[in-house]
């Protein structure tokens, strides 16, 4: 194998929160996408803590927690890194929304951490399905989004910062009508939203509301995620790494497009959280926003590159009768409620 060269964490740029909490601008995603195991998806947090990543963004549905809380505690054994110099998000999954801090101590358990640095409500609905299903598949019991209840799931989630468990909040999958909604009823406003940001997919009406609001955008599939499960992909969807546009600017800069992808991001004020197992993979995606910037040019360019194409549409979490356009509220009303 070959060896892996350490990024100083220190030399990685944090993002503030609107509570003065600082979280590091790249994280380390955990989702195998149904491709890897979850030993292999531990061991690359493994070799990524100890050469400079601090922050991983974990979930309860991606089924690894335990294998990476068995690695975080082996970590923190032999002096790697100190709880507090690490930044850990879990999520609350869609069948567990009656049942937040449960589902919560649970993750904690299997993390084997006493608190979470944030919490995310997963996806707005309550709609689930079962590992490694098709495109076709649907909850039966699936319901549009109403706002009483993730109401309830927030008080749950607000309950949990209450008793030191959690140490930020927020959400993950929103659009702006939601988020209204939760801002006018909250006791505790959402740090983040976690949201699909790359290069085809900017988002910038709901990206620049949450900046007007100080509410900071977590940038999933920061790459296109191009080894996505086949349900999560159609033939319409481009493939942000193949663009001229990036191709360009990454043969200019000696980097994989990918890299462009993670530059531009972090640039741009997100949070991106690309996932990879190949250390010189997740290592090219971090040590990158400690050197060599983008010039305004490249970033100019990339901004045009927006084709509004979404990958992850949700299809699996539509109620009877809803498309997946209904789950965003494109037209700025909620669908279904
Ligand atoms: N909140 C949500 O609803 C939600 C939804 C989706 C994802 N997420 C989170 O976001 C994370 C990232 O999303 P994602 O995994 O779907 O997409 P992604 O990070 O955009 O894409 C990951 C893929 O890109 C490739 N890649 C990464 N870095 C590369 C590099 N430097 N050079 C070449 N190829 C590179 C990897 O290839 P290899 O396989 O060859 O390593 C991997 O298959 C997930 O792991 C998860 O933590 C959250």
């Amino acid at each position: 194998m070959n060896k892996i060269s350490s990024v100083d964490p220190n030399k990685v740029p944090k993002v503030k929160l609107y509570n003065g909490a600082e979280i590091p601008v790249v994280g380390l995603g955990t989702f195998g996408s149904d491709n890897y195991d979850n030993e292999t998806i531990a061991e690359a947090v493994r070799t990524a803590v100890r050469s400079g990543y601090r922050h991983i963004d974990c979930a309860a549905i991606y089924g690894n927690e335990k294998e990476i809380g068995r690695v975080l505690k082996e970590l923190f054994d032999e002096g790697t890194v100190t709880r507090d110099e690490l930044w850990i998000t879990s999520k609350v999954w869609n069948d567990s929304h009656g049942r937040v801090i449960a589902a919560a101590e649970q993750s904690l358990a299997d993390l084997g951490l006493e608190s979470l640095d944030l919490y995310l409500v997963h996806w707005p609905f309550p709609n689930h399905h079962a590992k490694g299903v098709t495109v076709d598949s649907r909850d039966p019991h699936a319901m549009p989004y109403i706002h009483e209840n993730y109401m309830k799931v927030w008080r749950e989630m607000e309950a949990l910062v209450d008793a030191g468990k959690v140490r930020n909040i927020g959400t993950s999958n929103m659009t702006r009508p939601k988020m209204e909604l939760l801002l006018r009823d909250c006791r505790i406003k959402p740090v983040v939203n976690e949201m699909e940001m790359h290069p085809h997919f900017q988002q910038p009406e709901l990206f620049n509301y949450l900046k007007e609001i100080g509410i900071a955008a977590i940038g999933f599939c920061p790459v296109g995620s191009p080894n996505r499960p086949e349900r999560d992909k159609t033939p319409e969807d481009t493939v942000p790494i193949e663009d001229p546009v990036i191709a360009a600017i990454a043969e200019k800069h000696g980097v994989h497009p990918a890299v462009v992808c993670i530059k531009w991001a972090a640039q741009n004020g997100q949070i991106p959280i690309p996932f990879s197992v190949k250390p010189e993979k997740f290592m090219s995606n971090l040590r990158c926003v400690t050197e060599d910037p983008l010039s305004a040019e490249e970033m100019a360019a990339i901004k045009k590159l927006d084709r509004r194409n979404r990958f992850i549409k949700g299809q699996v979490f539509t109620w009877e009768g809803a498309t997946w356009e209904d789950l965003w509220d494109e037209d700025g009303k909620i669908k279904g409620a």
